[in-house]
């Protein structure tokens, strides 16, 4: 999964270039290059590493052009390096090409291009098929070239494409990767992301799938799959740069982590009418249509698949329905019960996560409705549901989801109370009761975004451990297997999340002196239960830090360290008790000098299988 941009002008497109990359880092920062046409001659500059190494060599040399495209790479086909870095050029260097996503028929195109056409390959990618694809093509018609190129590409692809013969032309593809079109005033860009050119326009075009885009610098023509021109209303983004920058904070993560009060804020409220009822404008799920469905699947990856353990819980709780929840790497290859009695919700931070797409169109081809609960607008998986909930985050830039999960949360809440109504599981006042409770989460976010300090404190006791472990009952399982997770992949500490009961089965034998618990205690009818569980592990020697409500001061009896969310429904908890596990995550990443925004080894979206 890399970034791609691209620029077309009278600016100066390097500054442009690299600008753009910096906001699409968050993608993949392997690797980075740009392609300028200058003097008729197509010049690439790409180097491993960071942006900061490409910048640092080009930037000096004052390099001076008005068309160029640029990338940022997260390597699927062939190592990190400086060859096999972007942008891509073809045999002659007539043609530059910069990708994201998989050319999935590469090698038989590869073998095809050497043996018809004596082309030698330079790297190991899969996207140096496609300049030289281009190439083969060209006869100086670069649009032409491009369409009889795609015919024959199969698979995920979001490209930028620059002929050094036409340096009046830009052309961009889309398939299954994301890719916008910011217009401009004599001048134009393409990216993988709107943060990328929001410093230059508002006004963008959202790319649909198998379009083709050419752009000049005062015009951009789109193209269906059809081949025919097509028109686009300009969407105007409403949030500013500064969205898309820390605004004060040291990592775009804690920045995020404090963006969840308008995170639930913005995707409650912007669904609910004057008469505290929900309306959703890209959901219509009838009474009687959601009536036949006799079982829900909710199916996702990491942190999303967690929010969607508390939504199976909330759904069957308030609309009656059986919810089976699956990780989406694993969906398809289960069996699973899918027909057209069946409501499938795919949960996607980015809406490009390929398992979770992939297994959407498994459901779709069995007949599933498809609703998505998605952050971000016009994704791959929103347009290929039927329905889409759209949380209202923000762009969330740090790897290690946080505001996003919390939306996720509430968009279930939200679905939860809807489906109750449509299925007559809830009654008029518990319904008004339910949002009321939601309206007051917000106020209680910001509450719980104080325990700051204490959670510092915390993690600089305990940043050395090696193994933590989280557990918890009831819904407080679903917020432990999410406290690992972030713990994980911010920390790289081993540590691991289990049912408090069942650790006695086994998990136990690893609990001895001093081996940190972290013990998730906030639904009042299991709380005793908790206690002794809490009881179980300090008797092997456990330090243990709990995660109560208000007023359950008993706990601090037990445990050596207790952190207080505000009192709240059992049911919403996990609103309040995952932000005190952010904070740990973060800080004790802090303290041992990771890379928070950046963590090794990971990317925001995972476009690959
Ligand atoms: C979470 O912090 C990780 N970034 C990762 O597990 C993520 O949740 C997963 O890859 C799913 O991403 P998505 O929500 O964009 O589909």
């Amino acid at each position: 999964m890399c970034g791609i941009v691209g620029y077309i002008g009278n600016k100066n497109a390097v500054d442009i270039l690299i600008d753009g990359l910096s906001k699409l880092e968050y993608r993949g920062y392997d690797s980075a290059g740009i392609a300028l046409c200058l003097d008729n001659k197509l010049d690439i500059y790409k180097y491993k590493g960071r942006l900061k190494n490409l910048a640092d060599n080009v930037l000096p040399m004052s390099l001076s052009a008005n068309i160029g495209i640029g990338h940022t790479r997260w390597a699927t086909h062939g190592e990190p390096s400086d060859i096999n870095a972007h942008p891509h050029l073809s045999q002659s260097g007539q043609i530059a090409v910069i990708h994201n996503g998989i050319i999935e028929n590469y090698a038989h195109l590869k073998e095809w291009l050497i043996d018809e056409h004596n082309i030698t390959f330079q790297s190991e990618t899969d996207t140096e098929v496609i300049a030289h694809l281009i190439e083969v093509f060209y006869e100086g018609d670069l649009l032409e070239a491009v369409y009889r190129a795609v015919r024959r590409m199969e698979g995920a692809y979001a490209i930028g494409v620059i002929a050094k013969d036409d340096p009046e032309t830009l052309i961009a593809v889309r398939k299954d990767s994301p890719l916008i079109v910011g217009i401009g005033e004599n001048e134009n860009f393409i990216a993988s992301d709107i943060p990328a050119i929001l410093n230059y326009t508002r006004d963008v075009l959202l790319i649909e799938n198998d379009e083709v885009v050419v752009l000049t610098k005062d015009k951009v023509q789109i193209y269906d799959s059809l081949e025919q021109e097509v028109e686009r209303d300009i969407y105007k983004v409403t949030w500013d740069a500064a969205a898309a920058e820390k605004e004060g904070y040291q990592h775009f993560t804690i920045k995020e982590i404090h963006e969840q009060p308008k995170g639930l804020h913005d995707t409650l409220h912007l669904r609910l009418t004057d008469n505290a009822n929900f309306k959703f404008k890209q959901i219509d799920i009838s009474k009687e249509q959601f009536k036949q469905f006799n079982r829900i699947y909710i199916v996702a990856c990491g942190t999303a698949y967690h929010a969607g353990l508390v939504g199976k819980r909330a759904i069957e709780k308030l609309a009656g329905v059986p919810v089976i929840v699956d990780v989406a790497s694993e969906f398809r290859y289960s069996d699973p019960f899918i027909d057209d009695k069946t409501l499938f919700i795919a949960v996607s931070q980015s809406g490009e996560t390929l398992d979770t797409l992939q297994s959407l169109r498994y459901a779709k081809k069995l007949g599933a409705r498809i609703l998505s609960i998605v952050n971000v607008v016009g994704s791959s998986v929103a347009r290929d549901s039927d329905d889409v909930f759209y949380t209202w985050a923000g762009p969330e830039i740090g790897v290690a989801s946080t505001k996003a999960y919390t939306t996720q949360l509430m968009a279930f809440y939200i679905l939860a109370l809807h489906f109750g109504r449509l299925n007559d599981t809830i009654n008029n006042e518990d319904f008004f009761a339910w949002v009321e409770k939601l309206k007051t989460m917000e106020e209680l976010c910001v509450e719980s975004l104080t325990i700051k300090e204490q959670m510092q404190r915390i993690s600089s006791e305990c940043f050395n451990n090696e193994n933590i472990f989280f557990m918890g009952r009831g819904i407080d399982v679903d917020v432990a297997f999410e406290a690992s997770l972030k713990l994980k992949e911010l920390s790289y500490i081993n540590s691991f999340a289990i049912a408090a009961g069942e650790l006695k089965h086994g998990t136990i034998a690893l609990i001895e002196e001093n081996t940190l618990v972290v013990a998730l205690a906030t639904q009042d009818t299991l709380y005793d239960k908790m206690v002794s569980n809490i009881r179980e592990v300090k008797a092997r020697g456990a330090y243990v830090v709990a995660i109560a409500q208000t007023g359950n001061t008993a706990i601090a009896d037990v445990a050596d360290e207790v952190l207080y969310i505000p009192k709240c429904d059992n049911l919403l908890a996990p609103l309040l008790s995952v932000i005190p596990m952010q904070y740990f995550a973060y800080y004790v990443a802090l303290d041992r000098g990771n890379d928070v925004d950046k963590p090794r080894n990971l990317a925001k979206s995972v476009t690959v299988e």
